[in-house]
């Protein structure tokens, strides 16, 4: 864990994204404070923690933007009257800060919802959309300790994250499984 009075030699921006209650925030806080919460609340606007770390002896600060994983898209999608269409430039504008400068991003599902799964082409869509198109992209399917609800095979998420070109891992926030070795491939990609 970091030492915050040593010089910092690089700040990588990584963005998290991903449908509500994935577990994004959880996976952060497990990252940055080595913490877990069960009754963890649905994230607000926008937050960011960092943790600085060693790679190849350079000093790498990692500042990890959360935000909520907002289902308001699909409504905002079919809005047609003028209040709504200034809504939906004001969602663009705080979506275009979100990712402006990120250069890795996590895209996080629940291995127990399906359909959490099944909204990731639309977030990888958004992600295409609005970052640097160099961003180094890692998959995660979270809650792997929940196996005996698991709703989607890895063997599907692998073979979409190798058609779309995505790192990707399985991981648990709550268990400490992979989420470090998922920071990792994200931040050493980048460096
Ligand atoms: P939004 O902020 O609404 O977008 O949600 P989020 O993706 O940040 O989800 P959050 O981290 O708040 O987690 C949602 C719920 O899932 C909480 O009850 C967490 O405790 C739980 N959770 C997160 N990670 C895990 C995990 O690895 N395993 C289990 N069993 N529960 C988890
Ligand atoms: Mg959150």
């Amino acid at each position: 864990y970091g030492d915050a009075s040593q010089k910092i030699d690089y700040v990588f921006k990584v963005v998290l994204i991903g449908d509500s209650a994935v577990g994004k925030s959880q996976i952060l806080s497990r990252f940055a404070r080595n913490e877990f919460s069960l009754d963890s609340k649905a994230t607000i606007g926008v937050e960011f923690q960092t943790r600085t770390l060693v790679i190849q002896h350079k000093s790498v600060k990692a500042q990890i933007w959360d935000t909520a994983g907002q289902e308001r898209r699909t409504e905002l999608s079919t809005a047609t009257n003028l209040s709504l269409l200034m809504i939906v430039n004001r969602y663009r504008a705080v979506t275009s800060a979100y990712y402006r400068g990120a250069m890795g991003a996590m895209l996080v599902y629940d291995i127990t919802k399906r359909q959490t799964f099944d909204h990731i082409p639309r977030w990888l869509e958004e992600l295409r959309a609005h970052a640097d198109k160099n961003i180094v992209i890692i998959l995660i399917g979270n809650k792997t300790d929940l196996e005996d609800q698991r709703a989607v095979p890895t063997e599907d998420a692998k073979e979409f994250a190798q058609k779309e070109e995505l790192f990707f891992l399985e991981t648990s926030a709550l268990g400490a499984t992979n989420v470090e070795e998922a920071f990792m491939t994200v931040l050493s990609e980048i460096f």
